[in-house]
């Protein structure tokens, strides 16, 4: 049986993922209608990834015997004046996945639950990587957003991101 405190926290983190799902394809919208198909595309990547998230926090819950209750998912909420206003909102967003990993894996260390704590060591290195890539990505349209041909470009480097299934593996 799991802590009923991490179970709690585990069942939320379900509904968090199903919303970054959410949330990055309202960017893949927003992108789509300004006509940049390649950073469309890229979350709609990272919204499979969100999903695939979601799902493995459900199937852990299940392994574990843990009663799961869905909630309504919220409805994506940010403002885009710019381009780069979007690539911000989503660094933000990881950056608030992190401290819910966090909070998760401290609450899982308080009790000694060392199956949980393993569990969620994929996703601390995930969510370090997340920042990384919402980083890069800010990085690169400071440099090169304001320039038409250059935002041609990292457009065409966007469109060539693939999905793949989560290494990790339950
Ligand atoms: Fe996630």
């Amino acid at each position: 049986m799991l802590n009923e405190k991490v179970a709690e926290l585990l069942n939320t983190q379900v509904n968090k993922e199903f919303y970054s799902a959410y949330l990055y394809l309202a960017f893949s919208n927003y992108f789509s209608e300004e006509g940049l198909n390649g950073f469309s595309n890229w979350y709609l990547i990272q919204a499979q990834e969100e999903r695939d998230h979601a799902m493995l926090f459900v199937q852990y819950m299940q392994n574990n015997d843990a009663k799961i209750t869905f909630e309504a998912i919220g409805k994506p909420e940010f403002s885009a004046e710019k381009h780069i206003d979007v690539l911000n909102a989503g660094l933000k967003h990881e950056r608030y996945v992190t401290g819910l990993i966090n909070n998760i894996y401290g609450t899982a260390y308080e009790v000694k639950d060392f199956r949980t704590m393993q569990f969620l060591d994929w996703f601390v290195k995930e969510q370090g990587e997340e920042e990384t890539n919402a980083n890069d990505l800010i990085k690169k349209m400071e440099l090169f957003g304001s320039d038409p041909k250059s935002l041609y470009l990292l457009d065409q480097e966007m469109a060539a991101r693939t999905y793949a299934a989560p290494s990790l593996v339950l």
